[in-house]
């Protein structure tokens, strides 16, 4: 089959043809029709997230099952199906406790001493989340999947995979926004304009939509931002204050830098709370006013692909999405072909493009 192959970082990938192997015990083998790109698959191939390569990355797929291997019970053949990162054991102590995204045995991996996954030449091709969906078929475990309504259309349904959950589900799940509550969005990609859309079906009051792109203010209006600030030519925490009467209730920090980060927690006002839904770089720390924290009462929280149960999250979600109370449409830039990986990379870098979704024929 068809891949996109990361053969060294900040490298250009490879489309190469490469071997999958069929599904083992508790795996499912899946016809990709889209692969949403997220930030994610580019800071790994930046060597900002510690993946090996060669490997095949993809992490935000909609496909249908074409086999399953032996012990499978919940999927058959013909089956919708969206791939999730997010592994859980099932058993662990955050399993069991309704926080499977916390999970302290994530691994999904075959046993030692088994052939690989995906090989190329003889030679094992690592996965990516379990899932390495740049490609034209996924070999992953059954829990790496949710069932879906075959009505869904599967190139919106990708994006559910990884982008929307994490968004959607910062502001559904992670925190608990109160009608009427300002909340502040720092970063209009696809995961910021999903935690905009988490926001708006809260009821939040106020909805303010950070980024330094001019054109993505009329695409976060359109999704039911209030009001729109460029840090580019606005110096935002003041700009937030004054929307706010001092500080607003939620911020939402969707990029993942330290600048931002910081930025978000000068913005929340008293008693609110700063969510860091953005992954910093692991080799950087943020320094923070801690007396701002106790004095003013703020709390910061971390929001880790939007505290998902995907297998009961992901349904909802379409169910948002059909009843027309999700949009996801508005959120795809273009469609795209496999080869055409590393330009959308490009697009993503300049901040060009909300989400690029590669579907497969
Ligand atoms: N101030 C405001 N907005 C900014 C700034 C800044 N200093 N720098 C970049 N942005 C905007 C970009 O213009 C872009 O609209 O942030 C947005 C980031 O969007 P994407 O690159 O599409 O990222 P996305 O896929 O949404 O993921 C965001 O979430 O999953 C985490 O850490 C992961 O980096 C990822 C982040
Ligand atoms: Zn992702
Ligand atoms: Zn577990």
């Amino acid at each position: 089959m068809k891949a996109a192959v990361m053969r060294a970082n900040n490298a250009p990938l490879e489309i190469e043809d490469i071997a999958i192997d069929s599904p083992g015990p508790g795996e499912v083998l899946v016809k990709t029709a889209a692969c949403g790109i997220c930030h994610s698959d580019l800071t790994v191939l930046e060597g900002g997230l510690p993946v090996p390569p060669p490997c095949v990355l993809g992490h935000e797929p909609a496909g249908i099952v074409e086999e399953v291997g032996s012990g499978v019970s919940g999927f058959a053949p013909g089956d919708h199906v969206i791939g999730c990162l997010t592994a859980w054991c099932g058993v662990c102590r955050f399993c069991t406790e309704g926080r499977p995204y916390l999970c302290l045995d994530q691994f999904l991996g075959r046993p030692e001493g088994a052939a690989a996954r995906l090989s190329g030449g003889g030679e094992p091709i690592g996965q990516f989340a379990n899932l390495s969906s740049f490609a034209e078929k996924i070999l992953c475990p059954e829990r790496s999947l949710v069932k879906i309504r075959d009505d869904m259309p599967l190139d919106r349904a990708a994006l559910i995979g990884c982008g929307v959950t994490t968004g959607l589900g910062a502001a559904l799940n992670t925190v608990n926004i109160p009608a009427g509550a300002s909340v502040v969005i720092i970063g209009l990609g696809g995961v910021g304009l999903s935690a905009l859309q988490g926001a708006r079906i809260t009821g939040a009051g106020k909805i303010i939509a950070v980024d330094t792109q001019e054109w993505k203010f009329e695409l976060a209006r359109g999704l039911g931002a209030t009001d729109c600030i460029n840090a580019s030519d606005t110096e935002p925490i003041s700009a937030v204050h004054d929307l706010t009467g001092g500080g607003a209730d939620f911020v939402f920090e969707c990029i993942g830098l330290v600048p931002t980060v910081q930025q978000a927690v000068a913005m929340t006002g008293r008693g609110g709370t700063t969510v860091l839904v953005g992954v910093v770089p692991m080799t950087e720390m943020v320094q923070v006013s801690a007396a701002d924290l106790t004095l003013q009462e703020k709390k910061i929280t971390g929001s880790f692909m939007g505290s998902n149960r995907f297998r009961f999250d992901m349904p909802k979600y379409i169910e948002f999405y059909l009843s027309g109370r999700l949009a996801l449409d508005e959120l795809v830039s273009s469609r795209i072909k496999l080869e055409e990986v590393n330009d959308a990379f490009e697009h993503m870098r300049k901040g060009e493009v909300a989400r690029q979704v590669i579907v497969f024929d």
